[in-house]
């Protein structure tokens, strides 16, 4: 698939003036008027007393969801659910709601479920927003997480694909895209239909769980209008780490986990054992719980932390990784200020093959302008034989 566009400087093992590739991941940025009213946004539910303000938030979001389905002209199937809605908004918060929902009505689908959904994540009271580790992945990043799927050998024409933490849908919106575009000149009845048996998403939010499902059915509109149905719900709201896979598995299995230190409860330490090595940091587990979702010779593609490169209490995720699904191909994320809203941390792009033996991992070099939001520019191929040098991966 090709995304405007990528930059691959071949530079980091033989600069070659000859070979540099132009390409810039380039995902378009909402105007002023957005960013205002998202600030606004913000605001006002800061101002809310506290124990109305999930409720408040949420009705604020789906009334913006409301009309932007009516300003796309998209004639939702999903209703929002009525816990959801049960706030009346006051006059002003409604007006605010309706300024946000305008300016995503130009962006493309998948840049407006970003800018709507993180919209919602900035309204979310501090501890609940780090508790669930609701910071969603901008469309640049997630279209080159794809692309890297691609690249391991993902084939969207019969890939089945969860994501197991999917947020405001990040990844499933893109993914249903690429399955869509792999199944060209079929009936749209059969486009959906493949989709419904092939994609899913896990989310413990009920609410971004509702988003994702949402803009999922945004981004296959067309296909919807011409069907002349409802897509089935793909989005369970669930604890992921509590779900057993029961032969239910994956060839790929893709997301940006939820990154925290955290207590787990006995029966779940006991259910991850392999991966854990003292404290644990909840992306490890959802590392080790990729490893229990993913088909043999399937594809792992994770959005995480750099930390567990390194450090004592990772050392059991990097063998059980390097001896179950070695990674195929990494991209380290220069910029780490602004990449993820509030997020500083180290960030990599890295997709991992089960069962995958030859062992040489391609390594990139991006870097991420916060200048023009989510320009990814590529620079630097290199192969490593041991990127996990302790465990011989
Ligand atoms: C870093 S965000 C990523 C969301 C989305 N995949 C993306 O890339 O934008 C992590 C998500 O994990 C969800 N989450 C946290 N703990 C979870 C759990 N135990 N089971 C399922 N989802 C969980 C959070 O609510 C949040 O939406």
């Amino acid at each position: 698939m090709s995304i405007p566009g990528l930059q691959i400087d071949s530079a980091f093992r033989k600069p070659k003036a000859s070979t540099q590739q132009g390409a810039v991941y380039l995902a378009k940025s909402p105007g002023e008027t957005f960013r205002s009213a998202r600030g606004m946004a913000r605001a006002w539910a800061e101002s809310l007393e506290e124990s109305r303000r999930m409720e408040k938030v949420r009705a604020f979001m789906t009334k913006v969801i409301a009309e932007y389905a009516a300003g796309i002209d998209w004639a939702s199937s999903t209703r929002a659910p009525v816990e959801f809605t049960g706030r009346n908004l006051d006059f002003s918060a409604s007006a605010l709601a309706l300024t946000v929902a305008k300016s995503a009505v130009p962006l493309d689908a998948i840049t407006a479920s970003y800018w709507l959904s993180v919209t919602y994540t900035a309204m979310l009271p501090d501890s609940i927003r780090s508790s669930l580790g609701a910071y969603y992945t901008p469309p640049a990043l997630s279209a080159r997480l794809l692309d890297l799927a691609t690249e391991a050998g993902t084939d969207w024409r019969t890939c089945r694909v969860l994501d197991p933490a999917c947020g405001g849908g990040a990844f499933l919106g893109p993914a249903a895209l690429r399955m869509a575009a792999g199944l060209k000149g079929q009936s749209a009845q059969a486009i959906l239909s493949s989709i419904e048996q092939r994609l899913r998403g896990f989310e413990i939010d009920p609410f971004a769980a509702w988003l994702s499902q949402t803009f999922l059915e945004v981004a296959l509109a067309e296909s919807i209008a011409t069907a002349g149905r409802p897509l089935s719900n793909l989005v369970s709201v669930c604890d992921a780490l509590q779900q057993e896979p029961r032969g239910d598995a994956f060839d790929l299995v893709i997301g940006n986990p939820p990154y925290r230190r955290v207590g787990l409860s006995a029966s779940i330490r006991e259910r991850y054992k392999r991966g854990l090595y003292g404290r644990a940091n909840l992306y490890g587990v959802f590392t080790e719980l990729a490893l229990r979702w993913t088909a043999p010779g399937g594809i792992i593609a994770y959005v995480t932390p750099t930390s567990f490169l390194a450090g004592e209490y990772f050392k059991s995720l990097r063998s059980l990784l390097a001896g179950e699904a070695p990674p195929v191909a990494v991209d380290f994320i220069e910029a780490r200020k602004g990449v993820f809203e509030n997020v500083l941390q180290e960030t990599m792009l890295a997709t991992y093959r089960r069962n995958w033996l030859t062992g040489k991992t391609t390594v990139h070099h991006v870097t991420v302008s916060l200048a023009c939001n989510g320009l990814l520019r590529r620079r630097g191929q290199g192969f490593f034989g041991g990127i996990f040098p302790d465990a011989g991966g």
